[in-house]
Parts: C-alpha cells; structure tokens; sequence
C-alpha cells in the first residue's frame, strides 16, 4: 500500500512552525532553513502531517479521498449518554423482517469499517456483502456442518440440541457483510464500528462465528469470497432490520478490572 504513495511538502507554502515534526509518529520530517522536509518516503503514511499543517502545505499522492477541513466549531465526539444507552440495548438479532437494506445504508455501514484505524495503518480490511448470492454461499457452509457436525455433538450437548437447517447460518436475513483482513484485530474494530452504524440504522446484527468457521475450514467458500494467500475472514455480520423488540437489557458480569 505504501509504495503506492508519496508524502510533498510544498516549500511555498510551509511557514516552518515544525508542527509536522512534533506529530509525526516515524521522526519522518526535518525542518532546516524554516523549511520542512520529508526524510524518508518508507513511513505509515498515517496522514498526521496533512491532518495538522496549518498551511495545508503537506499532500500525500495516491489516495483516491482528498482531506476534508474540519469545522473547529462542529462537534466530532459522541454524546456519551446517548452512546452508553445504544451500546447497553443492542442484542444479537437472529429474526429479521421481510425487508431489504437499502445500498446507501450499506454504504454507509462500509464507510464506517473502511474509517476505521488499523495497525500499521496497513488499511488491510475488506468487505464482501452477500446479498443477491446469499443463498447459496449458506447452502455450502451448511453442507459443510452437516458433514462435521456428528463429531461435534460426541463432546457438546448444545450440539447434541442443534439442528442445521438450511437457515442456520443466516436465519433469513436479507444481507451478510464478510469482514475480510490480513490482521485479526483490525478486522474485528472495522467490524465493531459498522455494527454500531447498522444500529444507528435500526438494523440488527449477528456476529456468525459458525460462519466464520466455515469460510475458514472450507477452500471453496474463501475460493468464492475471492480470498488472497494472506486474507482471512475475521468475522460475518449478518443483517437486516429485526423482526423482534428486546424490552429490557440482559444481565452481564461487572467488568473485570483492577488499577495498578
Ligand atoms: C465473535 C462473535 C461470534 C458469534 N457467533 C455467533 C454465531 O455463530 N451464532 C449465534 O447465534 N451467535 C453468535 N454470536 C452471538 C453471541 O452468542 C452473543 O453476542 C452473546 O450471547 C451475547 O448476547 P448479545 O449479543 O445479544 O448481547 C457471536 C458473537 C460474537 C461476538
Ligand atoms: S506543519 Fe506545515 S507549515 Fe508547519 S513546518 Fe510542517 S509543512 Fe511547514
């Protein structure tokens, strides 16, 4: 990715005021003669010189978004109460209505993944939405559990309690998001902020571990979901509007914490 492309400072308009050397997390920049200079083009690429130069002086090639002024003025932080009421009343959604996501809903749920930071800043997340194909990439990781699954049920009485009927991965839901990524956890955060848009939507997710399973243990689903040597799915949002209204939250353990 980061060969791709290449930090420029523009010598007319950079004023020297180092703000550039001060935040860049690789000691990527020099300032000599009230000028800034870029050291090396091998960096993160993380785009604090071009977020933070007050002359807008730093531009990075190659990126298909241009930068967008921040309005100091416009509130950037979530309203805390607002926050910790969404997070307390989501539940995993495993009844979906007859209805179809709208494609700006999808884009924007994406948005919300692709806006997510990553290690390295490597931007190694992708997404694969099963919608109009849903149907059959279900029908193959289910005859796939159905293959493994008497082996499962010696040792697990909830799988002896299971049956995988040909709705068990999805449960009907209009739509499958299939979070893809080289790392684990910078899949899972891209995931984590696209359930929370899906909700800011009215819609309902599922995190399909059964299905992440499959896609993982089976060479046919990951040659269809167009999965590179080093790509893995990380997790399967299923989703679509609920068809079922929680009324209260459900118990959970206090957080395990200690302060050193
Ligand atoms: C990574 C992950 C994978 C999951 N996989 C499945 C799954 O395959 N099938 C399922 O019914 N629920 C799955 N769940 C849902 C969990 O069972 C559920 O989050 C948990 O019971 C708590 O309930 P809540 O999400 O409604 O608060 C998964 C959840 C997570 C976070
Ligand atoms: S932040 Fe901008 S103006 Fe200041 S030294 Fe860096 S490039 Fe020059």
């Amino acid at each position: 990715m980061r060969d791709r492309h290449e930090v420029l400072i523009d010598e007319a308009r950079c004023i020297g005021c180092g703000l550039c050397r001060e935040d860049c997390p690789a000691a990527n920049i020099v300032v000599e003669q009230g000028k800034a200079a870029v050291i090396s083009q091998d960096c993160l690429m993380c785009g604090h010189r071009v977020a933070i130069c007050p002359q807008a002086a730093v531009t990075m090639t190659g990126f298909e978004e241009e930068p967008r002024e921040l309005d100091a003025g416009a509130p950037t932080a979530l309203d805390p109460d607002r926050l910790q009421q969404a997070l307390g009343a989501r539940r995993s959604i495993r009844r979906f209505a007859d209805r179809p996501v709208p494609d700006d809903v999808f884009a924007r749920i994406v948005e919300a993944g692709r806006l997510t930071p990553t290690a390295k800043n490597e931007q190694d997340v992708s997404f694969v939405v099963l919608r109009d194909d849903i149907a059959r990439f279900e029908a193959r990781a289910v005859r796939l559990f159905r293959r493994v699954m008497p082996f499962v049920r010696l040792t697990s009485s909830m799988a002896r309690r299971t049956s995988i009927d040909d709705r068990f991965f999805f449960k009907g839901a209009p739509a499958v998001i299939v979070v893809i990524a080289r790392g684990d956890i910078d899949g899972a955060l891209a995931a984590s902020n696209m359930e929370l848009m899906a909700q800011a939507h009215g819609l309902g997710v599922l995190y399909s571990g059964f299905f992440t399973m499959a896609a993982r243990l089976s060479r046919g689903l990951r040659r269809e979901l167009g999965l590179g040597r080093k790509q893995k799915v990380v997790t399967a949002l299923v989703l679509g509007y609920p068809a079922v209204r929680y009324r209260r939250t459900a118990p959970k353990e206090a957080a395990a914490i200690s302060w050193k």
